[in-house]
């Protein structure tokens, strides 16, 4: 049998205008810049002007990752987003995407594991090319989670932010490039520990409103836990180590995460991208968001390996390792 996989063809990313700082949350809630750059490692963050969806950013995400992937609109096989805001729950936002760019031969889905969407997509965008029965996929990650936080709650508002990234994966034979290894998970029975009460049909009196609940300390902890588990999975099931790999993407939710990871893992602070300060968390956008401006900056290169590694509400969590 024919050797196929998928390589990564194109990136880009997508932020609204609007930036809110630190030095505005001080306006809104009891805390302090210092506080936030000392616990969470955020600046600012952007928010979505009216107008702006899961759809509209992810769309012009699309379109980079496209015009750098030299790929067409009609010869996209698959359109898959991952959003836990998507503008409605049906049309999905892959419909509404696929519409605007004409994509008219894609297949649409929109997935559904919070932070970890990129990478779950990612998953899925991989065996379906690596089994033959698609070409290329466009996987987008569109988030506007400023419409899932209560503004006066000063736990959880600092760190949160909208964007999105996309990414084109193609069919290649080239082998020992492109997606190497990949590791999903997940554990339902840490389903409270951070949730969206009344973002679907059942309801939850005891909540006002659909404001993001979370449990800080039980996310941090498991957070570093099952990243670090599924950094070094992946790395095994490529047949690498930490020295063979150039950049690790780790989910951006707290940069005391990111350090807890760099620490357990033994890798130098150099080999993580972060750009938390500039956009806080975005959910499943952090990562090719992260991507694309690691290849922007010339963090990573044709020919070296990347790691990205997530965890997220449900808990879900999941990796992948990649030769660009
Ligand atoms: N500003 C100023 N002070 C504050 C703030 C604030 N916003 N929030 C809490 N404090 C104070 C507390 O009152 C407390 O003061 P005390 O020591 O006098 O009692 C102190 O700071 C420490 O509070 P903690 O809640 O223990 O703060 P912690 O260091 O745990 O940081 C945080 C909280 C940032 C939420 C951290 O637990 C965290 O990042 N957790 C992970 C969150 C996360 O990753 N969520 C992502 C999920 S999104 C997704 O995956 C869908």
């Amino acid at each position: 049998m024919q050797y196929v996989t998928a390589i990564l063809t194109g990136v880009g990313k997508a932020l609204p205008e609007k930036c809110l700082t630190n030095a505005d949350l001080e306006k809104m809630v009891d805390t302090s810049d210092e506080w936030i750059t000392q616990r969470v490692g955020i600046k600012e963050r952007r928010i979505a002007a009216d107008g702006e969806w899961a759809s509209t950013l992810g769309l012009r995400a699309a379109k980079d990752a496209l015009a750098m992937a030299n790929l067409p609109a009609d010869q996209i096989d698959l359109i898959l987003v991952s959003t836990t805001t998507p503008d409605t729950i049906y049309p999905s936002v892959a419909c509404l995407i696929q519409k605007d760019l004409g994509a008219t031969r894609a297949a649409v889905l929109d997935v559904s594991a919070a932070c970890t969407g990129f990478v779950y997509a990612s998953g899925v965008a991989w065996s379906m090319i690596r089994s033959g029965l698609m070409k290329n996929v466009l996987v987008v990650s569109s988030e506007i989670l400023s419409s899932t936080v209560d503004w006066s709650d000063r736990d959880t508002c600092l760190l949160f932010g909208d964007g999105a990234g996309a990414v084109v994966y193609s069919a290649s034979d080239e082998e020992g490039r492109g997606i190497l290894s990949m590791t999903l998970g997940g554990d339902g029975n840490h389903c409270d520990i951070l949730k969206l009460p009344n973002s679907g049909c059942r309801v939850f009196p005891e909540y006002k409103g659909r404001f993001l609940q979370m449990h800080g300390n039980d996310v941090f902890k498991l957070a570093v836990r099952t990243m670090s588990e599924c950094a070094i999975e992946v790395l095994t099931a490529a047949g690498l180590t930490t020295d063979d790999i150039n950049l690790i993407i780790p989910h951006q939710a707290n940069i005391r995460i990111i350090d807890a990871i760099t620490a357990r893992l033994k890798v130098p602070k150099e080999k993580m991208f972060i750009n938390i300060e500039k956009y806080g968390n975005t959910s499943s956008a952090t990562i090719p968001i992260a991507l694309c401006e690691a290849i922007e900056q010339g963090r990573l290169k044709r020919g070296e390996i990347v790691i990205f590694d997530a965890f997220g509400a449900g808990l879900t969590w999941g990796a992948m390792a990649l030769k660009y």
